[in-house]
């Protein structure tokens, strides 16, 4: 079984001030947790905390056991006169691991297209960070039956091309747009057909040992405290990214403690 993964994206929700409050209390939560090794734990703020953040992280947790950081997004060049954006190698010189790629929110509201994913992927993973690669389809799509297909052409376009090296990890986040910020969350069963979907795609560009050791496969869309288990008892689903409820940290942290206690 692979290790599980839970990731707060934070979205634009919290100013600097909020972060630093939310981050401390989920920082101080976790702190006397013994058994935190045992998953992994990432937070994704927004770019103007990540820095904040990470120093709150090694504060708190000293650096052992430390939870992981993760952009919600980057631009597809190392450097250069692109104004207004960031950089992977921005993001790597200041502790993240892992960046938020092809997000639903972006899709739709920056008209961010499959070959902008794809290039963002190439880098973060050339640079040694571990994209969350997020697909979902729309309710349209799957009220007209085109779901699967959605998805085997999201995960096929983000990786067209790209051999995952031993050293390389992946993730992909299956997320139902509609789902998303709605409150009421899949059924698990869909959850584990879909990622199927996704495995089956991945089985036809990949070699066996890289999907079991260097990709994990995570569903996101409305999770909660009171519904995590039913997706992760899933021997599919690798791990949740979670956005609403990872802004209360005391919800946040029973979703991790039911993670290890699924363990
Ligand atoms: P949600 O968001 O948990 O609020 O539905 C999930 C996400 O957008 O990743």
């Amino acid at each position: 079984m692979k290790k599980k993964i839970i990731v707060a994206n934070w979205k634009m929700n919290l100013g600097s001030q909020e972060t630093e409050v939310l981050a401390k209390d989920i920082l101080s939560g976790l702190k006397k947790n013994k058994n935190l090794h045992k998953i992994d734990v990432v937070l994704a703020p927004s770019f103007l905390s990540l820095v904040r953040t990470q120093q709150l992280n090694q504060k708190i947790l000293g650096t052992k056991n430390q939870i992981a950081l993760a952009a919600q997004n980057c631009f597809w060049e190392e450097r250069g006169a692109y104004t207004g954006e960031i950089s992977p190698l921005q993001l790597k010189n200041i502790g993240c691991q892992y960046i938020i790629i092809g997000h639903s929110e972006r899709r739709q509201y920056l008209r961010e297209t499959d070959e902008m994913v794809h290039r963002k992927i190439k880098i973060a993973l050339e640079l040694g960070l571990t994209p969350i690669l997020c697909v979902g389809e729309t309710f349209e799509e799957r009220r007209t039956g085109a779901k699967d297909y959605v998805i085997i052409n999201q995960v096929s376009r983000a990786l067209e091309g790209i051999n995952l090296k031993a050293n390389q990890k992946l993730i992909i986040a299956y997320e139902p747009v509609w789902i998303i910020g709605s409150g009421q969350a899949i059924d698990p069963k869909e959850t584990d057909y879909m990622h199927q979907v996704v495995r089956q795609r991945l089985l036809d560009l990949y070699p066996l040992p890289i999907i079991r050791n260097n990709i994990r496969i995570i569903y996101g869309g409305s999770v909660d405290h009171t519904n995590i288990n039913n997706f992760v008892k899933q021997e599919s689903v690798d791990g949740i990214l979670v956005g609403g409820a990872s802004l209360k940290a005391t919800e946040f942290i029973s979703m991790i403690n039911i993670l290890l206690n699924n363990r």
